[in-house]
């Protein structure tokens, strides 16, 4: 089965001046698009090679591993972001006060752990077996899905998702990224 790359549920100049029309244009249309070019050839003759994207990511390893969660992961983050005005849900709003406190520390300890990430990864914000909210962060490809860990929230602080709008400066990226994100899609993706 060929995988293909996603399409963005918003146009690329819709995160505009936040998120760049340049930045999307190598972010999605380069890198992402060179996750699903280079998982299609790696998969090929192999046991992969008839799976959905998401067995892939939880059964795999090496450079099959490290593509199909690339995939994974910004399927997630471009679904985590919006140019609309978007609310959390109640049942989202009761979930992380009761895991964080309040909202704004959650927002602070999010926002400080995507900032203190060394080098390339993810944070996410997840729900564990019990139903409670946590803060993970993700080294390179990593998912939390092979920790069956259920996502809600991605950020991508690998430096190809601020460069070009930020160069160096990941905390002026993070702060514009928070004004961006679909509660709605983080809400939905909550399981009972
Ligand atoms: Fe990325």
């Amino acid at each position: 089965m060929k995988h293909e790359l996603m399409k963005l549920p918003y146009s690329m100049d819709a995160l505009e001046p936040k998120m760049s029309s340049e930045t999307l244009s190598f972010h999605y249309g380069k890198h992402h698009q060179t996750y699903v070019t280079k998982l299609n050839g790696l998969i090929d003759g192999t046991k992969f090679e008839n799976s959905d994207l998401i067995s892939i990511v939880k059964q795999s390893e090496g450079g099959i591993f490290n593509n199909a969660a690339q995939i994974y992961n910004h399927d997630f983050f471009w679904n985590s972001l919006t140019p609309n005005e978007t609310k959390m849900s109640d049942t989202l709003e009761q979930l992380i006060i009761g895991s964080f406190g309040s909202v704004d520390s959650f927002k602070e300890k999010f926002l400080t752990t995507a900032a203190t990430h060394f080098g390339a990864g993810w944070v996410w914000l997840v729900q564990d077996g019990s139903g409670a909210l946590k803060i993970v962060s993700t080294v390179n490809a990593g998912c939390p899905l092979t920790d069956n860990l259920n996502p809600l929230l991605t950020c991508d602080v690998w430096e190809h998702a601020y460069y070009i709008d930020y160069r160096n400066v990941r905390p002026d990226y993070l702060s514009n990224y928070w004004s961006l994100i679909n509660w709605d899609f983080v809400s939905k993706n909550i399981v009972d």
